[in-house]
C-alpha cells in the first residue's frame, strides 16, 4: 500500500490491540458479532473460516460465465453477515458475472440473485466497510479496487480513530474516527432515494434527519458495539418508545394505543420494514427498518409520495407547521402486516384508521368476534360477535352506533342500527348478535364494521373492525384488469383483462360463462361469451383479452363483470366485476409562443378535510413551480413549493394546524399556466 507521509502518520493497530492488555475485553466480545466488524473479509482465494459468517454458513458458490465459481477465484467477501454479500475477484473488482449469472447472496433468503450483470465494476465501497480509508491508497495486487485502507472490516478504530491519536487523548470518539451518520448515508444533500417499491438501505442517518428527528443521536437508541438485527443488544432490551417524555401524552401516562391492536409493537408501524436491502417479503415490506417514524395518515401509497430528478426518485417531504419533514405512508406502516395475515386492508380503510390512531375517542367501541379467525364454508354459515362501547368522558352524550358488512367488492351491507342513545359518564353498552352470509355471498375477506358517533352533529368518535373469510365455492371467477386502476384518456384507449375459472370440486362439471361491459348509460357489450363448457376436477379456464373505448365513447364509470352458471340448472356459480373510467375532455390552453399544453388540475383530496390534505398536479414538462395557499381575503397562509420540480405527478401534503375553519384557495404557477382551486377546512 502506497500512502503518503500525512497519513502514515496515524497508527491503526487493528481491534485485536484494543483487546491487548484486556482493556476491552468486554465490549471486543459483544462486538465481534455485530455487523461492523465483518463487512470486508480477504479470503485471498482461500475457502472463508467459518466464522467470518457467524450467524450463517458459507454457501454453495453459483455458476459464473458458464463456469463453476470457485473460492480461488474470489479474494474479497464483502458483508455476509445478515443481509447478503458480494464478491470481489482476483483483480479487486465486483464479480457481476454475465446476463442471467447470480452473483449476490441473499443471507436471509438463502438464494443468489443477479447484481449488475455484463458491467465490469471497480470496488470503491471501501470508504463504509473498512478502517483508515484513503482514497489516495493503493492496493497494489487489486487494480480494480478504488483507494486503499489499513483494515478490512468497520473495526474500533473506524469509530474511535486510529489508535495512536486514542493512546494521547482517550476521549471516547476521537478526532480522525467517523460517525455514524457517514457511512449510513446516500445523498448528500440529505435526500431520500427511493427506488422500486421501496427506499434504499443504509439511508438511517438521513431518514432520522429528514424525519425531524434532528435532535437525536444513534447512540441514544444504539448500543454501537453489540447487533441490532440479531437483537443481541442493540437495542436495550429496556428501551421504550412511550417512555420518551414526547410520546407521553401527560407525565407518566403511556400512550393511548387503539384497543383492535393490541400486541403490534410501536416499531411495527413507526419503524416498517420499507428499505430495501437484498430483498422484500412482499409488496409493501422489504428488509431493512425506516427509520422515519411519523406516519401519515392518508389514503395515498408509497409511490404517490415521491417526486422525480432526472433518473434518481426522491421521497417527498410532508408540509407541516414547523418544516417539511419526511412521513411513512399507510403501506408500509399497515399494509406491509395486513397483506398477508389474513386480514387485508384498503389503503382508505387503514386510512380512515390511522386519524388520530392515539386519540383516545370521546365515546370508544370494541367489535370482537366469537370465535376468531371466522371463517364461512362456501355454502354459507353464520357468525356469532360483541360490540360493547364506553362513554369516556365525565359528562352525558348522546349517541348512534351502527354496524355493517363490506364484501371483497366494496359493496356494503347495513346491519345493526341504533340512534339517539343517551350515555351517562363513564356508562357502557353491550350487545351479542350474529351475522349469516349465504351460499351466494362473494368467497374473500367480508370487513364487519361497527360505529359510533354523536347523534346531532354526526361526528365519528370511534369504529372497529374484524375480517370474516369465504371460502371458494364450487367454482370461483377472478376477473381482473391488468394494470389497474383503468383510467381511459378522453381520446379513447383499450384495456386488457384476465378472466381466470377453477373448478374446485369433487367432481367435474358443465358450465356456460360470458363476461361483459357497461357503459354509463347502461348500453352492454360483450366481452366473452362461452356456451356449454366442461371444467374437469381441478381444472382452470384462463383468457386474456382486450377491449378498446374509442373516441367518442360516454366519459363516466364503466362496470365489466363476468359470470358463469351451470349448463343445465342456470344456478349461477360465481361473478365478479370490476370498474374502469373513461376521462371527459380536458381543456387545452394556448401558450404565447402558439404551442398546445394541457392543463391539468389541481386536485385536492380530502376535501373538505380535517388536519391534512394532500394536494396534486401533473406536469407534462419539467417547471418552475409555486403552490401557495390563501385565506378568502387573498392573504397567503402558506407557501408549498416554490422551485423547479420534474414531469410527472406530483403530491403536497398540507397541514393546516395553525388555520381555523373556513374556505381556502390554493393557486397553483408553473412556467406556463396558473390554476385555482378551493378547498374547505373543518376543524
Ligand atoms: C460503529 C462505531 C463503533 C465501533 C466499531 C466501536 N465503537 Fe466503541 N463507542 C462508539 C460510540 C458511539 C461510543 C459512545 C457510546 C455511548 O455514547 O453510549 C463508544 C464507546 C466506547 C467505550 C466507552 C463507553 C462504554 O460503553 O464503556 C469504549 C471503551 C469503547 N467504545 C470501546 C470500543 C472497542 C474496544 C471497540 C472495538 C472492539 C469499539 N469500541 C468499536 C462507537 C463504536
Ligand atoms: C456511504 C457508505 C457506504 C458505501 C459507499 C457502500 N456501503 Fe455497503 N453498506 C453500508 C451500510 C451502512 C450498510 C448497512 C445497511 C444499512 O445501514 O441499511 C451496508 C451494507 C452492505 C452490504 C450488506 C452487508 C451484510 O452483512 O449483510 C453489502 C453486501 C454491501 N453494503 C456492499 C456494498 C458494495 C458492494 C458497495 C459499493 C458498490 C457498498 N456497499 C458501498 C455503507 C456503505
Ligand atoms: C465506517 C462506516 C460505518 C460507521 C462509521 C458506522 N457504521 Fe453501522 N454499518 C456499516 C456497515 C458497512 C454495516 C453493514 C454491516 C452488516 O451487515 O450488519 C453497518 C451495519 C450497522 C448495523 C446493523 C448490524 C448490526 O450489528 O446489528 C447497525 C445497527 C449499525 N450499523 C449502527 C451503527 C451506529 C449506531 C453507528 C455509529 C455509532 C454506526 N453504525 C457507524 C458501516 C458503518
Ligand atoms: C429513536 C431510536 C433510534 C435511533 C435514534 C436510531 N435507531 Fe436504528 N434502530 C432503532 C430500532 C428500535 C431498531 C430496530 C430494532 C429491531 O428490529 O428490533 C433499529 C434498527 C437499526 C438498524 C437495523 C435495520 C433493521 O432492519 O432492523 C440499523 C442499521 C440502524 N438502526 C442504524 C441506525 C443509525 C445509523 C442511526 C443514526 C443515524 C440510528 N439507527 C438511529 C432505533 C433507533
Ligand atoms: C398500529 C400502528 C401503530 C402503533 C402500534 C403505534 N402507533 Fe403511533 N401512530 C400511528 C399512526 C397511524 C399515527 C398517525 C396519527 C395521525 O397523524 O393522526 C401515529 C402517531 C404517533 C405519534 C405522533 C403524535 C400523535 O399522537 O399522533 C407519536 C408520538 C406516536 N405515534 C408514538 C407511538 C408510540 C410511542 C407507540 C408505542 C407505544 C406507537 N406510536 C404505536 C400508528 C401506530
Ligand atoms: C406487525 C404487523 C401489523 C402492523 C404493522 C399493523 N397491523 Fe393491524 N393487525 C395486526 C394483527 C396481528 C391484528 C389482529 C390483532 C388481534 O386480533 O387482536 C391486526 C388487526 C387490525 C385491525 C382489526 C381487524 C380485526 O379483526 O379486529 C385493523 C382495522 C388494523 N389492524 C388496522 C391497522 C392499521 C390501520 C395499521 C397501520 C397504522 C396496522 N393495522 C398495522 C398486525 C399489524
Amino acid at each position: 500500500m502506497l500512502l503518503p507521509a500525512s497519513v502514515l502518520a496515524q497508527n491503526y493497530s487493528g481491534d485485536l490491540s484494543c483487546l491487548g492488555g484486556m482493556c476491552h475485553s468486554d465490549k471486543y466480545v459483544e462486538y465481534k458479532n455485530s455487523g461492523h466488524p465483518h463487512q470486508l473479509y480477504h479470503n485471498n482465494g482461500y475457502t472463508p473460516p467459518s466464522y467470518t459468517w457467524p450467524f450463517t454458513s458459507v454457501p454453495p458458490l453459483p455458476t459464473v460465465n458458464g463456469l463453476p465459481l470457485e473460492w480461488s477465484d474470489v479474494h474479497y467477501v464483502i458483508g455476509n453477515y445478515y443481509w447478503k454479500a458480494r464478491f470481489l475477484d482476483e483483480t479487486g473488482a465486483i464479480i457481476t458475472g454475465e446476463s442471467g449469472d447470480m452473483t449476490q447472496w441473499n443471507l436471509q433468503f438463502d438464494n443468489w440473485s443477479s447484481y449488475h450483470p455484463g458491467e465490469t465494476m471497480q470496488y470503491d465501497c471501501a470508504p463504509c466497510h473498512t478502517t483508515g480509508y484513503t482514497e489516495y491508497g493503493i492496493m497494489p495486487n487489486y487494480p480494480n479496487i478504488v483507494g486503499g485502507w489499513y483494515l478490512d472490516g468497520v473495526q474500533c478504530e473506524a469509530c474511535h480513530g486510529p489508535c495512536s491519536s486514542h493512546v494521547v487523548n482517550s476521549a471516547i470518539l476521537t478526532p480522525g474516527g467517523l460517525e455514524c451518520g457517514e457511512c449510513h448515508y446516500r445523498d448528500r444533500q440529505n435526500r431520500l432515494i427511493w427506488q422500486d417499491g421501496f427506499l434504499l438501505d443504509r439511508q438511517e442517518a438521513v431518514e432520522l434527519y429528514t424525519g425531524g428527528m434532528t435532535e437525536i443521536a444513534c447512540e441514544q437508541c444504539h448500543e454501537p458495539h453489540r447487533s441490532t438485527v440479531y437483537d443481541l443488544g442493540g437495542i436495550p432490551s429496556n428501551f421504550d418508545c412511550s417512555s420518551c417524555d414526547g410520546h407521553s401524552p401527560e407525565p407518566g401516562k403511556k400512550m393511548y394505543m387503539d384497543q383492535v391492536m393490541e400486541g403490534v409493537d410501536c416499531i411495527d408501524c413507526h419503524m416498517p420494514y420499507m428499505d430495501i436491502s437484498a430483498g422484500s417479503v412482499n409488496q409493501y415490506k422489504a428488509d431493512v427498518r425506516s427509520h422515519i417514524y411519523g406516519i401519515l395518515p392518508l389514503p395515498i401509497y408509497g409511490y404517490e409520495n415521491t417526486y422525480q430528478i432526472g433518473d434518481t426518485t426522491y421521497w417527498q417531504l410532508t408540509y407541516t407547521p414547523s418544516g417539511d419533514i419526511a412521513k411513512i405512508t399507510l403501506d408500509y406502516a399497515c399494509l406491509g402486516c395486513h397483506i398477508d395475515n389474513g386480514i387485508p386492508l384498503t389503503i382508505e380503510e387503514a386510512a380512515e384508521m390511522a386519524q388520530g390512531f392515539h386519540v383516545e375517542p370521546l365515546v370508544s367501541i370494541n367489535l370482537t368476534a366469537a370465535n376468531p379467525p371466522v371463517i364461512i364454508p362456501p355454502d354459507g354459515g353464520s357468525f356469532d360477535f360483541s360490540l360493547n362501547g364506553q362513554n369516556n368522558q365525565s359528562y352525558e352524550l348522546r349517541i348512534d352506533f351502527w354496524s355493517d358488512i363490506t364484501d371483497p367488492n366494496g359493496i356494503v351491507t347495513d346491519h345493526i342500527l341504533f340512534t339517539d342513545i343517551t350515555l351517562q359518564p363513564g356508562e357502557t353498552f353491550y350487545i351479542d348478535s350474529s351475522y349469516a352470509l349465504s351460499a351466494a355471498a362473494e368467497e374473500g375477506a367480508h370487513m364487519y364494521r361497527a360505529y359510533v358517533q354523536e347523534h346531532v352533529w354526526q361526528e365519528l368518535y370511534d369504529h372497529d373492525v374484524f375480517a370474516v373469510q369465504k371460502q371458494p365455492g364450487s367454482l370461483s371467477i377472478d376477473f381482473a384488469p391488468y394494470n389497474p386502476p383503468i383510467l381511459i384518456p378522453p381520446e379513447g384507449g383499450s384495456f386488457d383483462f384476465n378472466l381466470t375459472i377453477a373448478n374446485n370440486q369433487t367432481g367435474g362439471l358443465r358450465i356456460n360463462y360470458w363476461a361483459e361491459i357497461v357503459d354509463p348509460a347502461g348500453l352492454v357489450d360483450t366481452l366473452i361469451s362461452a356456451a356449454d363448457t366442461t371444467l374437469q376436477i381441478g381444472s382452470i379456464i384462463q383468457l386474456d383479452g382486450q377491449y378498446s373505448l374509442p373516441t367518442g365513447t360516454l366519459a363516466g364509470e364503466y362496470t365489466c363483470s363476468a359470470f358463469a352458471r351451470d349448463q343445465i340448472t342456470l344456478e349461477l356459480y360465481d361473478q365478479e366485476s370490476f370498474y374502469l373510467e373513461k376521462e371527459g375532455n380536458s381543456s387545452v390552453v394556448t401558450t404565447s409562443d402558439g404551442a398546445a399544453i394541457e392543463m391539468f388540475e389541481l386536485n385536492v383530496y380530502p376535501n373538505p378535510f380535517n388536519a391534512t390534505t394532500v394536494l396534486s398536479y401533473q406536469l407534462h414538462v419539467a417547471s418552475m413551480v409555486n403552490l401557495a395557499i390563501y385565506d378568502i381575503y387573498g392573504r397567503k397562509v402558506a407557501e408549498l413549493i416554490n422551485s423547479q420540480r420534474g414531469a410527472g405527478v406530483h403530491q403536497v401534503t398540507f397541514d393546516s394546524d395553525m388555520l381555523s375553519s373556513g374556505v381556502y384557495v390554493a393557486r397553483l404557477t408553473t412556467n406556463q399556466t396558473q390554476q385555482t382551486t378551493k378547498f374547505v377546512l373543518l376543524k
